[in-house]
């Protein structure tokens, strides 16, 4: 479906954005393993967390939706950690490698068989990080292409707690790792080469699970009593709000407050590096809301200049990137974003439809093997543009047509549902406003 933009005169509105979506799949995966029933507030109802809640139906648990005014609570009976039952079709995860990388540690740990698959776009994600270390671990899994790709079949069970460096920084990876060291005789530590968002150990210790950090690694000893269930308010999404802070840091005329929003330190690189560009973005009233800080944010318009982002930045700002490279374009002087080889691996190959996509609005900017050079200045102009089936990447298109002059026509516009399911609802009203 196609969408079409023009740049408003003004952008200037309050933004309430959705629940955050790695932390709703988790609040719905742990809970699912809890002993007893949960109440899950704002609850994201997105593409991808609605295929997590099928897939726990799928194993035998009862979770419900109900929406009430604009937002989605979410009940879930938890099991407990041996009241899964084997499922009886495939698995499907659609877009979401959450949902893939997370069950796939789950079901390591279950003594029946299971089969997960995903669409086109999963399918061909890397799943041999998660193979090696869950085979390790003693379950039995398998995978297409050489044991690189889903579908994955996997016969779990019986496991023993590992130590386990990860190639890659990826909470998917550590996340999958952790659950199926639930189910682990002995200790399982996962050690990362940067830290990626903290989600689930947050959640797990909440629940009683004895986690702890040591520097780099998380060490996680196998439950002697049952989880307990966690009743939460899941944080508005920073990755969300992450396209009107910069919609709004561009636009000449703009004052977007968006509540609520989570600021997981492990999440809010972009926030730091649009800091260090120049925006204008004010944080008020911090907050503890379901164990995870949250907090007001006002973007205001502001003049930016290009930056550096590498290292260790990189996982904090990860989903943020085809929105940054957008911010990048139009800032004073270059870009250099490396270390982002990850992006290549995502729901499309991120650094090519970034770079191809914005070239097509008049951007200025080269691809590299690990990350874009973006020049900056430049004037953008608006055209038909393409999500490449890429939820982000439609979004960042659409943030991009709102500093465009002309008119910006995005193809798979629907691939926002996927992560923003009231997205085109939220840009309409904001540019009417
Ligand atoms: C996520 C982890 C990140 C991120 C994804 C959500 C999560 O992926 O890009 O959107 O909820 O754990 P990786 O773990 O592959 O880096």
């Amino acid at each position: 479906m196609e969408r079409t933009i023009r740049a408003p005169a003004t952008l200037r509105a309050t933004v309430r954005v959705p629940g955050d979506k790695s932390i709703s799949h988790r609040a719905a995966i742990l809970n699912a393993l809890a002993s007893g029933p949960a109440t899950v507030h704002n609850f994201l109802t997105a593409e991808d967390c609605l295929a997590t809640l099928d897939c726990l139906r799928a194993l035998g648990v009862d979770c419900r939706l109900e929406e009430q005014q604009a937002e989605a609570t979410m009940k879930v009976e938890g099991v407990g950690l041996t009241g899964l039952r084997e499922p009886e079709d495939v698995l499907d995860a659609r877009n979401s490698g959450t949902t893939m990388r997370l069950l796939a540690g789950l079901l390591a740990g279950q003594p029946f068989l299971s089969l997960l698959t995903g669409d086109a776009s999963l399918r061909s994600r890397p799943m041999a990080r998660i193979v090696t270390p869950l085979r390790e671990m003693s379950a039995q899994v398998w995978a297409r292409a050489g044991d690189t790709c889903a579908p994955l079949a996997i016969r779990g069970g019986r496991l023993r707690g590992i130590s386990y460096r990860t190639p890659v920084a990826s909470a998917q990876v550590k996340s999958a790792l952790l659950l199926a060291g639930l189910f682990a005789q002995g200790e399982t530590t996962v050690e990362e080469p940067a830290t990626s968002r903290d989600h689930t150990e947050r959640m797990l210790a909440a629940m009683g699970a004895d986690l702890r950090r040591e520097g780099a690694a998380v060490r996680l000893a196998p439950p002697s009593q049952p989880l307990r269930p966690l009743n939460l308010r899941v944080p508005g999404d920073l990755s969300a709000a992450a396209f009107w802070m910069v919609a709004a840091a561009l636009h000449p005329d703009a004052e977007v407050s968006l509540p609520g929003v989570g600021l997981n330190p492990t999440r809010t690189g972009l926030i730091e590096v649009l800091h260090r560009m120049g925006a204008d973005i004010e944080v008020g009233e911090e907050r503890i809301v379901g164990g995870e800080p949250v907090a007001d944010i006002t973007v205001r318009s502001s003049s930016l200049t290009g930056t550096v982002v590498e290292g260790g930045l990189l996982p904090r700002l990860i989903d943020e990137v085809p929105v940054l490279a957008v911010a990048a374009a139009l800032a004073r002087g270059p870009t250099v974003i490396r270390d982002a080889a990850e992006l290549r691996v995502k729901e499309s190959d991120r650094l090519a439809t970034v770079a191809a996509e914005l070239r097509r609005l008049g951007a200025r900017l080269e691809e590299r093997p690990d990350g874009l050079v973006i020049e900056g200045g430049a004037r953008l102009r608006g055209a038909a543009v393409d999500s490449h089936g890429d939820h982000r990447l439609a979004m960042a298109l659409a943030v991009a047509g709102l500093l465009a002059e002309g008119e910006t026509v995005v193809a798979g516009s629907e691939a926002a549902a996927v992560s923003y399911p009231g997205f085109w609802r939220d840009l309409e009203a904001l540019t009417s406003a």
